[in-house]
């Protein structure tokens, strides 16, 4: 009988995914150009890819996948639970921690980002408008529920002021209040949704930093524009302290909640940074959106999780909070020293020194293959197949020519870039 050899190691990479084909197809591609990797100890890694399903299971049965990256958990109770089996029993790594989305959504992610003394907006959680509805609940709030004045509340915020779900997503629930009558229709409307009031900030700029691992991409958003066009491709775009805080603030909540692939919103006007939501357990990577940024995102995602599998990462359940509090709670520090020492916690979570030194070393030839793969037809094919099913027929030449003149843009610059490295 042949033994395995111990010179040769395979990784499977799974992919837990809803409706999306755009980036596994690109995901699937580009780990196909990462190509055998042999370590210092002459250990060659193979990589492998599978799109997951979903099944019943045998809590203690091993799982094949050394690392997930999980787009469905968030919404589903039967993937989540697999995944948190896996976690826990298996070594399983993922992006992202269902842990963590679980018990700490938006609004944990607010108040643990006011904690380190970030400019959070001023923020309120106010009770259901429609409670649960059995009889246990009606003695409770008949005894211990405060009445409360939502008017006053408002009133001190100051209008105009955003209502939106305590853990939400996809604007699910958001409106913007101007008035009392807004506010009480709102409110109204709300129902079972557990709602926050937060002062709005006036901004200049719109923030949205996707970060993996320990890459990160500041993209200058604009909410107010069809979809295809919220990303616009603009460098530098924040005053050199904005762009250092933002980057820094999307990594530092990442490795705080042990989110690896995630995004987050800040406003900003001027050197202030104003988070406003970053606990996106499925971080827009749509190709008809990130266009320009695409082939970086899924570059990232492939660097990460083959650095992860064949270092053999350890994945961690627990958090380390308790340490990012400490330097909040000095008062020897200013805001900016602050932020470089969570950074530093952030940064030794991520292994970032580590991950760069051994990207240049064992996957050098990457930023070139995708450099050749984003501007091939096996790309524009793929491209294609998302404006098709994506757009109307009378749309498509219009979205191909849109979503391929923006990559293509990219691949100049990339050719720029890696030319004067
Ligand atoms: N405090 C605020 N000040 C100004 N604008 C805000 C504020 N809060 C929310 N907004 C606006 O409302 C939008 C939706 O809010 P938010 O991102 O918190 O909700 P969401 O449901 O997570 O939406 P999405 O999934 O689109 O990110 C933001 O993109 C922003 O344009
Ligand atoms: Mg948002």
């Amino acid at each position: 009988m042949s033994q395995p050899d111990p010179q040769s190691r395979t990784h499977l990479v799974g992919l837990l995914l809803g409706a999306e084909e755009d980036w596994p197809t690109a995901f699937e591609q580009v780990l196909g150009l990462v190509g055998p990797i042999t370590d210092d100890d002459g250990v060659t890694h193979h990589l492998t890819t599978e799109r997951l399903t979903i099944e019943p299971f045998d809590l203690r049965q091993p799982v094949r996948t050394e690392l997930v990256i999980d787009r469905l958990a968030y919404w589903y109770y039967h993937p989540r639970e697999w995944l948190k089996k896996a976690a826990l029993m298996n070594d399983t790594y993922l992006l992202n921690s269902p842990f963590t989305f679980q018990s700490m959504e938006k609004h944990s992610a607010y108040v643990a980002l006011m904690r380190l003394g970030l400019k959070v907006p001023e923020t309120w959680l106010v009770p259901y408008k429609n409670p649960v509805d059995n009889v246990r609940w009606a003695y409770t709030s008949a005894k211990y529920n405060q009445p409360f004045d939502l008017k006053q509340i408002a009133g001190n915020l100051g209008y105009p002021l955003y209502m939106k779900p305590f853990d939400g997503g996809g604007w699910r629930g958001v409106s913007r209040i101007n008035d009392e009558r807004d506010l009480v229709r709102a409110y109204d409307e709300s129902g079972e949704m557990l709602m926050h009031l937060q002062s709005t900030v006036e901004y200049e700029h719109f923030a949205r930093a996707l970060s993996i691992g320990p890459e990160t991409m500041v993209m200058d958003f604009r909410p107010e524009q069809p979809m295809h066009n919220r990303y616009a491709v603009s460098h530098d775009f924040l005053t050199p302290s904005a762009g250092r805080q933002t980057a820094a603030i999307s990594r530092i909540v990442n490795a705080m909640f042990g989110w690896e692939f995630n995004s987050c919103e800040m406003l900003v006007s001027g050197d202030d940074v104003y988070p406003i939501d970053y606990a996106n357990a499925c971080p827009d990577v749509a190709v008809t959106s990130l266009h320009y940024y695409f082939p970086w995102a899924i570059k990232a995602l492939v660097r990460w999780s083959t650095y992860c599998v064949v270092t053999g990462r350890q994945p961690r359940v627990d958090l380390e909070m308790r340490r990012y509090f400490d330097v909040a709670d000095r008062d020897d520090l200013d805001d900016a020293q602050k932020l470089d020492a969570y950074l530093a916690i952030a940064d030794e979570y991520l292994d970032s020194d580590a991950y760069w030194a051994w990207c240049a070393k064992h996957l050098s030839h990457l930023d070139e293959a995708v450099l050749q793969w984003a501007a091939s037809p096996e790309f524009e094919s793929l491209l294609r197949q998302t404006v098709v099913t994506t757009y109307p027929a009378h749309e498509r030449d219009r979205f191909m020519a849109h979503f391929g003149g923006l990559v293509g843009a990219w691949v100049t610059d990339e050719k720029a870039r890696l030319a004067a490295r």
